[in-house]
């Protein structure tokens, strides 16, 4: 049986394998790792997401290949998310 909307996700976050809970942003998912730094600033600062709701910016990586905000993108089964 196939379900339609399994419990868990597993992606790929800086190519390593992740199973997280269904239904949660990429931004929370870093969170699962322990590190949820999402880029590096021009200074060499680790930035993390700071207001979740996609006004500040600090949350941009690349997902896919392409530039998102990981607290405005939904996590998608063998989504490939690159810290930046
Ligand atoms: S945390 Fe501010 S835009 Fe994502």
């Amino acid at each position: 049986m196939i379900l339609k909307n399994p419990p868990f996700i597993t992606l790929f976050i800086d190519s390593k394998l992740i199973t997280v809970p269904a239904g949660i942003t990429v931004a929370t998912a870093l969170a699962y790792t322990g590190d949820e730094h999402c880029r590096m600033s021009v200074s060499q600062q680790l930035r993390v997401p700071f207001c979740g709701m996609g006004i500040c910016q600090e949350c941009r990586l690349m997902i896919n290949g392409r530039r998102h905000l990981a607290c405005q993108t939904m996590c998608e089964m063998g989504m490939k998310v690159e810290r930046i």
